[in-house]
């Protein structure tokens, strides 16, 4: 079929959008396609995701009920765990995570099976986009090849493959996927011009780029930059703290000046499924190119101290109350990485808890986004354990109460009233009375 046919189905929406991994990524393109009336088939391998989906059940916190029953009541609208389906679909968008193996390096193994099974059933037309964070080269390194040796079509002349990073950011409340400019870049001026009029259905821009590598390059970028501000000010924060200056009131302050300036607030360190991760991506493809990436190292040397910071000043405050954390009882506030989610990936609060319980402290957590910790490879040993309750009984019987994420409808002032010592990773106790001088910062 020739280009222009394809572009007329895409604007006509007569066009599948097919979206494989419908996870934290995959769900909402969905919903974003969808709510344009773009015909969507779902695909992952967890059964339990699919079901969801097709009886209107929500498994993400900001995808409600409502948003589930309208997918689930939809007629265009489909989710599978049958990859016999994938010809259905006119354009393939890859959602699979992208994490880091046992050595700190990418682990690729999501992506390259996704990409195994969609080369056994390619037909001729059809558009694949990768999603998923990933080391600049990836789409014409791996993906193509995988493609082409298997289906024996050829890339740019029988099918259509492009990159688009995903810039997602769960719980925000003003910039939603349909809300992100869409970067985008082709195999070839074909595969560009398709995806662009793809994603111009249902996102408010789309921002064409030279080629995939560039794209893969301007979402690492894109984390990286934060990744390096945000060890920035958590460095600041140490060395202010020294020198009794408080680093939040440096830093709203700061932000005062309207230009050359951009805030970035610090905390217990870093996590959810991209920051922490995805610097690395480049660390492991530069080495190809014999080139070092010394501030992405330094960046997560400084954030991967930053637990053991806070451990230290809470051995600092309970010695002031004259205890220990050995024997101590500890709560941990918030076990999500940032406010308001309930994603608890990479959660720098495990890191908290483990440290603790090294030391002898007993530990408990309160998070309403997470009233048990699933089962995960990571935190195989916190499985199964269940937030306390919110009451003056349960909080009054610790020791230290550690905020370590800073949800907005904890009432932080009753906090203040109930416990008797509180560690501020946060600065979530910034407007609240400190009376008995028991708030410690860190
Ligand atoms: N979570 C975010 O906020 C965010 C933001 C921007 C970019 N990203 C990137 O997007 C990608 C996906 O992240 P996520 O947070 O949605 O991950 P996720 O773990 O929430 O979802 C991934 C989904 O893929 C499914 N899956 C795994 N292997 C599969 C396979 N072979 N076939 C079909 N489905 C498969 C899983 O069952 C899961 O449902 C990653 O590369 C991530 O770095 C994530």
């Amino acid at each position: 079929m020739s280009l222009e046919k394809l572009l007329k189905q895409v604007l006509d929406k007569e066009y599948k959008v097919g979206i494989i991994g419908l996870g934290y990524v995959g769900l909402p393109l969905m919903w974003t396609f969808h709510e344009k009336q773009m015909p969507v088939l779902g695909f992952d391998i967890d059964q339990k995701k699919v079901d969801c989906i097709n009886e209107g059940v929500p498994y993400i916190k900001h995808l409600g009920k409502d948003k589930m029953q309208l997918l689930a009541n939809s007629d265009i609208c489909d989710a599978t765990s049958d990859f016999n389906r994938l010809p259905e679909a006119d354009a393939l968008l890859m959602c699979v995570p992208t994490p880091l193996d046992g050595h700190r390096e990418p682990d690729m193994r999501f992506v390259e099976q996704t990409t195994e099974v969609i080369s056994r059933h390619l037909r001729k037309d059809q558009l694949v986009i990768l999603e998923s964070t990933t080391w600049p080269g990836t789409t014409e390194e791996l993906i193509i090849n995988i493609l082409e040796k298997n289906s024996g079509l050829k890339a740019g002349e029988d099918f259509y493959v492009a990159y688009s990073p995903e810039r997602e950011d769960p719980g925000n409340e003003n910039f939603n996927t349909a809300k992100i400019p869409k970067v985008v870049g082709g195999h070839g001026e074909d595969a560009l011009k398709l995806a662009c009029a793809l994603y111009d259905t249902a996102i408010v821009k789309t921002v064409p780029v030279s080629n995939t590598k560039t794209a893969e390059a301007v979402k690492l970028t894109e984390n990286i930059f934060r990744s390096v501000n945000i060890a920035l000010v958590n460095e600041l924060k140490v060395v202010f703290s020294e020198m009794g200056i408080d680093v939040h009131e440096v830093l709203d302050a700061a932000e005062t000046k309207p230009f050359g300036f951009m805030k970035f607030t610090p905390g217990p360190g870093l996590g959810g499924h991209c920051i922490p991760i995805d610097p690395f991506y480049l660390t492991w493809k530069a080495r190809e190119y014999e080139q070092n990436t010394r501030f992405i190292e330094l960046a997560g040397e400084v954030n991967t101290a930053m637990p053991k910071y806070v451990v230290q000043r809470t051995i600092e405050a309970l010695n002031s109350h004259k205890k220990s954390v050995n024997g101590s009882r500890i709560l941990l506030i918030g076990l999500a990485y940032k406010p308001n989610v309930d994603d608890d990936r990479e959660s720098p609060t495990y890191k908290l808890m483990d440290y603790y319980t090294e030391l002898g402290a007993q530990i408990d957590y309160f998070d309403p986004y997470v009233p048990v910790i699933k089962e995960s490879r990571e935190h195989a040993h916190w499985a199964g354990k269940e937030s306390i309750e919110w009451s003056g009984n349960s909080i009054r019987a610790y020791d230290a109460v550690v905020i370590s994420t800073d949800h907005s409808d904890i009432d932080y002032q009753q906090l203040s009233e109930w416990a008797g010592l509180i560690i501020d990773t946060r600065n979530a106790m910034k407007h609240v009375k400190d009376k008995n001088g028991h708030v410690w910062k860190a």
